[in-house]
């Protein structure tokens, strides 16, 4: 078997990280699978744009004879599927494409791998691998003081999009144990860095501060998350490929946790030093409590020990190196934010925001 792989979403924010290290550390051939939604940007990829290493197809996870035929095609070795609606608010307001998508899709993409993979012979069988890319809001939600999720946290989902992640994982782990499909995967904590969509918090708060929009805080901004530079989940990614037990679960965070206030102020300071504002005053003048997010998990935080133990991966960066090279890179590619922050985005921006008694559009 030839060293392609087949990765799904690769035009979205951790996708497309993953495929641009991977193509640039000459690790073989990507086949590219994305519908393309609001939230997939062949913008990330125009480096590839000319390599023979990336090969895109525009088309959906769901579609079992699309996949079918890439997979006798390209004869991967591994399909990675980041395919997914991602975003909690977006979930809220409707999650149907989450169940479409996260479940339904990733069923569909399960029987044409199963299907190719069952075929194969069987030295090719054991070298096959099925890796799904998951999240940790499929644990729920921590109180301040209790434990880190750990492989073996029983699943709580609150929000549709964590739920349809959680149905997701089931169906891999069941395509395992019933017909032994060698899967693999991963539950990450909440990623940043270069081509995060502007309407997650991160992202937003740089474009709304540069702007001189509002930066909205749900809630009381106590709410903490786990916080990892996205080249090191794509790190944690390749090494589950390269070394991870088949049919295992691999948890990869950054120890990392902040609250959001605590995340918002330190973007306001890195900002004030490296953009000031033109009146003199702080960015962090703009912050502005808003209505909070209907339930709304208060902490989550991944216990990263088994990836450490088992497979010797750690964070290369800490917050404050992520962070740093995080915000030069929105500095310097405000072209790709203003090319987002039309149309659709525009449109979802106002809805969102102004039911929480903003209007940031
Ligand atoms: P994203 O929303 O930025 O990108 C998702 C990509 O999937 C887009 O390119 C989109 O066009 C594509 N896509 C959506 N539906 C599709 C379909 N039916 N068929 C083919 N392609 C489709 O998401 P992201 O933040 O890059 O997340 C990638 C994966 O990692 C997701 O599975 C997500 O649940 C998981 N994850 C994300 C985070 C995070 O902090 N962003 C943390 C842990 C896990
Ligand atoms: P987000 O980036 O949407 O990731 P997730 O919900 O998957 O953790 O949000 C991160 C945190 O920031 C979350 O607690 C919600 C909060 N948040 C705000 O306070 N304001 C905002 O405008 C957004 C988008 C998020």
């Amino acid at each position: 078997m030839n060293k392609t792989i087949i990765v799904t979403g690769g035009a979205g924010f951790i996708g497309a990280n993953f495929v641009l290290a991977w193509v640039k550390q000459g690790l073989g051939t990507v086949v590219n699978l994305d519908k393309l939604t609001y939230a997939g940007n062949l913008e990330n990829l125009t480096s590839l744009e000319h390599n023979p290493q990336h090969i895109f197809v525009h088309g959906d996870i769901g579609d079992q004879a699309l996949v079918a035929k890439l997979l006798a095609e390209h004869r991967p070795c591994a399909v990675v599927n980041f395919a997914a609606e991602s975003h909690v608010d977006r979930s809220i307001h409707g999650p149907e494409d989450f169940i479409q998508t996260n479940v339904v899709g990733t069923f569909h993409l399960l029987e044409a791998v199963r299907a190719y993979w069952s075929h194969l012979s069987t030295e090719h069988q054991q070298d096959f691998r099925f890796l799904h890319i998951s999240t940790d809001e499929v644990y729920g939600s921590l109180g301040k003081d209790d434990a880190a999720f750990t492989e073996n946290t029983a699943y709580a989902p609150n929000s549709p999009y964590s739920a349809s992640k959680a149905a997701s994982d089931h169906l891999v782990r069941a395509y395992h144990h019933t017909y032994g499909l060698p899967t693999l995967t991963t539950n990450c904590s909440n990623n940043y860095g270069p081509y995060h969509f502007p309407e997650k918090l991160i992202p937003l708060v740089i474009h709304n501060a540069l702007v001189g929009k509002p930066l909205p805080i749900y809630g009381n901004g106590q709410q903490v998350r786990d916080w990892l530079y996205v080249e090191d989940h794509c790190a944690a990614i390749r090494r589950v490929l390269e070394a991870g037990k088949v049919g295992e679960v691999y948890n990869v965070g950054g120890w990392n946790e902040q609250a959001n206030i605590d995340v918002v102020r330190t973007l306001c300071r890195m900002l004030d030093a490296k953009s000031p504002r033109a009146d003199g005053q702080s960015y962090a003048d703009q912050i502005t409590f808003v209505q909070d997010r209907l339930g709304h998990d208060q902490r989550y935080a991944i216990d990263a020990t088994k990836i450490a133990k088992e497979l010797g991966w750690k964070p290369v960066e800490t917050f404050e190196s992520g962070i740093e090279k995080t915000v030069n890179w929105y500095l310097a590619h405000q072209d790709w934010v203003k090319n987002i922050t039309s149309g659709e985005y525009r449109n979802w921006v106002q809805t969102h925001y102004s039911e929480r008694g903003e209007e940031l559009a």
